[in-house]
């Protein structure tokens, strides 16, 4: 496995392979990332992951400074998983300021949007660019971040790219928590906690299927339990899945997603739903 830290050298690296299966990360990974890396092995001869924590998707409140950096770990990790990690530090990645963005589908400004302006746009950002850089033929990411893969897949057909984008399920702790870089701000007693965002999205999703489809009563229902639970709720919502719009009676295929806090850590989840017999 090869680490790589500048542009010219990852290129030179990659000139002569065509199945480049590419997973773009933040680093500080853990069992679903490396979940992620073994999907892309079936995509691709050669796995690329990429650890950038990018400044351009962090709110200036947000936790760009203390995001956890583990560059060293993070590569034990890779080892036997991934061919190459590209790891490039800011400037190489941004030597000049950024004046050209990708502005992303209205989605953006929902959900987790309405509380992160500007994050999608820097997330497409740098995606586009990673794509660039690595060009690989497929690329992997989780569905953990389900908003997100929704954008990457608008972006990616809607530009031309000729990159496949594949959809990774969400690995979640023994108790039904999501695994994320974030799991690690909370307390021990919020930890205990936090397995209720997954059991109120199964609830929710268990009422579906058995027949409700009062949507917004679904929803406030699933807020006040969190909230009772003492969290600060962002939002819970049942999405079409196809085009991520509120859902309607005549949707089949849905997808609930919430995201809400507890204390400072802000944890997010979704749970997918077929009515299709
Ligand atoms: P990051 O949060 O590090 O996530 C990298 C990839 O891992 C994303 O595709 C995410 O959906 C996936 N992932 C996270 N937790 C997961 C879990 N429990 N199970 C399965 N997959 C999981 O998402 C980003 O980084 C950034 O926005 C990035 C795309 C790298 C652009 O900067």
């Amino acid at each position: 496995m090869q680490i790589i830290s500048t542009i010219a050298e990852l290129r030179e690296r990659l000139g002569n392979e065509h199945a480049v299966a590419f997973v773009p990360t933040m680093g500080n990974l853990h069992e679903g990332h490396l979940d992620l890396m073994r999907l892309a092995r079936v995509h691709g001869s050669c796995v690329v992951a990429s650890i950038f924590v990018n400044p351009l998707q962090f709110g200036p409140n947000e936790d760009f400074d203390r995001y956890p950096r583990t560059l060293e770990s993070d590569c034990e990790k890779l080892k036997g998983l991934a061919n190459v990690v590209f790891a490039p530090s800011v400037s190489e990645m941004y030597p000049a300021q950024q004046t050209v963005f990708v502005e992303p589908p209205s989605i953006a400004n929902e959900l987790c949007g309405a509380s992160r302006p500007g994050h999608f746009r820097g997330m497409a950002t740098v995606v586009l660019k990673l794509f660039n850089i690595v060009q690989p033929q497929a690329a992997v990411f989780g569905k953990k971040d389900y908003q997100q893969l929704h954008i990457i897949r608008q972006l990616v057909a809607q530009m031309n790219l000729p990159i496949r984008i594949i959809g990774g399920e969400t690995v979640r702790a023994p108790d039904g928590l999501a695994l994320s870089s974030r799991n690690q701000y909370l307390s021990e007693a919020e930890r205990g906690v936090a397995t209720a965002l997954y059991q109120i999205l199964q609830g929710t999703k268990r009422a579906i299927l058995q027949g409700a489809r009062d949507f917004e009563q679904l929803q406030q229902r699933a807020v006040e339990s969190l909230a009772d639970r003492g969290w600060r709720v962002e939002y819970v919502e049942v999405r079409n899945k196809s085009d991520m719009r509120p859902a309607d009676r005549s949707h089949r295929e849905l997808v609930i997603l919430a995201a809400a806090r507890l204390g400072d850590t802000r944890l997010m989840d979704n749970i997918e739903v077929s009515l299709a017999d």
